[in-house]
């Protein structure tokens, strides 16, 4: 499960990520054993790390040297230790919310230590975000507290809408920009922040990073449907069995399909294959990836006029590879 980043922003990312990765370690720890433990879980376990590589390669964006070691800084590693950390946090409490059993091809934190705990150390990888945050200055904090309140935010314009098959395209795009697409706008944002770049410079990071965050969870919503357990390191299927019906879904009620019939509540383990079958083998899968190419279009579209350094031509390329978990 342990998987490269996507983002090859320098020939040698990797080094730069194990400086991220020690340090993200450390911060999972504390006084106390039991916590140290569970809020550690998932950091071995393997990820993608892609929200601190946005932030490295948004603060390299402007160096034409920045495919050379000593261009990473202390602020960069810190500033990707704090967004790795909300990631991680809000996968314990995504966890909790969805009732996944695994993630990251090893158990939940909540299936192996229960809810309750599972909230708890989430609430603590949030707060040593926080932490990390405060030491890049009062802007950079003050932007994470803000993106983890758009992330309740968006989790909670799903849970809303939890078996609803009348959630719209724009609920649902609502929804992802929240929990999914502001992390990445404030990864990269960050990224620009401590890489001293000219203000129209860090919007224009940002609102690659949100185009590009809108991207993501279309594809990773897509694969929740068409991949394996196996391929993802987590349940697949989980979005129609907890309820929460993804644009495929959504795209395929809202053309008159009978598979509305199926949905509205909890289902049998048949029932949902059914529905999930339906789904997969419809026009919307097609579609929800053009849907997810347009983002990668506006990503792109947004950065057009910044220049081809290391940095920059890895973010372009981890936008343009995105769709290629797809091409199966
Ligand atoms: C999973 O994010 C949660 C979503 C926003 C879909 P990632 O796919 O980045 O998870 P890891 O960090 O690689 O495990
Ligand atoms: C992303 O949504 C959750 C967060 C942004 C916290 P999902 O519920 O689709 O994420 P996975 O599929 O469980 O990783
Ligand atoms: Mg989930
Ligand atoms: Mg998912």
């Amino acid at each position: 499960m342990v998987s490269l980043t996507p983002l090859q922003y320098r020939t040698d990312a990797a080094t730069d990520l194990s400086r991220v990765e020690e340090a993200l370690r450390e911060a999972a720890k504390t006084d106390d054993d039991f916590l140290t433990e569970v809020a550690s879980h998932l950091i071995p376990a393997g990820g993608k790390r892609l929200r601190p590589a946005f932030l490295i390669a948004s603060a390299l964006a402007l160096d034409p040297a920045g495919d050379a070691s000593d261009r990473l800084t202390e602020e960069m590693v810190r500033g990707g230790v704090a967004v790795e950390l909300v990631h991680l946090g809000s996968l314990y409490h995504d966890d909790v919310m969805d009732e996944a059993e695994t993630r990251r091809g090893i158990e939940a934190v909540n299936h192996r230590w229960g809810n309750l705990t599972a909230i708890l150390a989430g609430d603590f990888l949030l707060a040593k975000a926080s932490e990390l945050a405060a030491s890049l200055g009062t802007e950079v904090a003050e932007l994470l507290a803000a993106t983890i309140g758009r992330l309740c935010e968006g989790q909670v314009r799903e849970l809303q809408l939890i078996y609803d098959v009348t959630r719209n395209e724009e609920q649902y795009l609502q929804a992802i920009a929240g929990k999914t697409a502001e992390l990445y706008a404030t990864s990269c944002r960050i990224g620009g922040i401590v890489g001293g770049a000219e203000r129209d410079v860090i919007n224009k990071l940002t609102e690659f990073g949100h185009a590009y965050g809108m991207a993501f969870q279309v594809v990773d919503d897509i694969l929740d449907l068409v991949a394996t357990d196996e391929e993802l390191g987590k349940p697949s299927g989980n979005d129609i069995r907890e309820g929460v019906y993804t644009l495929p879904v959504i795209r395929m009620i809202a053309s008159g399909d009978p598979v509305k019939e199926l949905l509205g509540g909890p289902l049998d383990e048949k029932t949902r294959d059914q529905a999930r079958a339906a789904v997969v083998n419809g026009p919307e899968i097609a579609s929800s990836i053009e849907t997810a190419q347009n983002f990668v279009d506006r990503a792109l579209s947004t950065v057009e006029d910044l220049p081809a350094t290391p940095g920059m031509q890895g973010m372009r390329d981890a936008a343009t590879n995105l769709l290629s978990a797809l091409n199966r």
